[in-house]
């Protein structure tokens, strides 16, 4: 695969990546108060909020297998995780690197989240939100297409749809202890 292609994957991926991160958090925060018997059942908002997750991580791998692949820009593998030493854009790699470690921590707690216990995964998973805001600060420090109107609406949408998803979770009424519970 040519430097031109792998570019191409790498900024689509992005993009691609940001709107199923976006879609996550939305889908966690209303998932947190929503309420059996509403229009959308807990159980099957839940359950795409864990497929959309698991989505997600594979985008992340395919987005940073293509920017280490790519030779026109200087990624090493290891600046997936560790957020300095990158030749290329330091500053939007180390944010991009911040919100991976981010994402990492919050997956694998939750697959220890039998251990951990509910207060220490809830917890975690609020780093939900800020590996969510790191990855769009990336993507508009390091991004080649910020300057295209069409990013900037889809940025621009993804913090409109956090944030009003925010508000929605405030104003609705509090579930009872058994519809709080996690599943
Ligand atoms: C949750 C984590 C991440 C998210 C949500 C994310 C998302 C994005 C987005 C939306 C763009 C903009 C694409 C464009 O403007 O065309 C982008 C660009 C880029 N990302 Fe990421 N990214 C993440 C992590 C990383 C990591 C860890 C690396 C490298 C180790 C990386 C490398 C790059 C590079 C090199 C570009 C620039 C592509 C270009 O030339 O436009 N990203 N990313």
């Amino acid at each position: 695969m040519n430097d031109a292609m792998l570019w191409f994957l790498n900024r689509s991926t992005g993009f691609v990546l940001l709107g199923v991160l976006t879609a996550t958090v939305v889908l966690g925060v209303l998932t947190v108060r929503g309420r059996a018997g509403s229009r959308v059942p807990v159980f099957v908002s839940r359950a795409l909020h864990r497929n959309l997750s698991l989505f997600g991580t594979a985008l992340l791998v395919a987005h940073i297998a293509t920017a280490v692949a790519d030779e026109f820009v200087d990624i090493r593998w290891w600046h997936a995780v560790v957020p300095w030493g990158a030749a290329y854009e330091p500053l939007g790699v180390a944010v991009g690197t911040l919100a991976t470690d981010l994402v990492i921590a919050v997956m694998v707690t939750t697959a220890v989240r039998a251990r951990l216990g509910l207060g220490g995964w809830q917890r975690v998973h609020q780093l939900a939100y800020l590996a969510w805001a790191l990855g769009l600060g990336h993507g508009l420090v390091i991004g080649t297409d910020t300057g295209e109107t069409w990013a900037l609406v889809g940025y621009s949408s993804a913090v409109g749809l956090v944030a009003a998803a925010v508000v929605a979770r405030s104003l609705a009424p509090h579930p009872t202890a058994r519809e709080a519970r996690p599943a």
